[in-house]
């Protein structure tokens, strides 16, 4: 851990469009998402519908289609988009050295 910030391995070990799952200790699992252009997000595992697991989603730009119902969530907002109305909590990421760094202290309050 670096302050604040939550080291959680290397940006290469996250697959393009893919995702990588954190567990929090009493809470919802955080979901770290890179998306095909190289861009990193965390949200909440969970979709604002009906809880489905976004990390199991599929990636496209710069959103998450919920494997459950196809909701499409957006990665930097959280916001559900189209027709459709939600927001799952997100997590600012930065990156350093090759490093994904995620902040603590809204990792927790996004899991709770
Ligand atoms: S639970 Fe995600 S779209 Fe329904």
């Amino acid at each position: 851990m670096i302050g604040e910030w939550l080291d959680i391995g290397w940006l290469d070990e996250i697959p393009l469009r893919g995702s990588r799952v954190i567990e929090v200790a009493d809470g919802d699992d955080i979901a770290v998402f890179r998306t095909g252009d190289g861009k990193v997000f965390a949200l909440r595992d969970r979709c604002p519908h009906k809880h489905g697991r976004l990390s199991q989603g599929i990636v496209h730009g710069g959103a998450v289609a919920c494997p459950l119902h196809n909701w499409r969530i957006s990665l930097s907002s959280g916001e559900a988009l189209g027709e459709d109305q939600g927001c799952t909590p997100t997590v600012p990421v930065r990156i350093d050295a090759g490093r994904v760094l995620i902040q603590r202290a809204a990792m927790l309050a996004a899991a709770a």
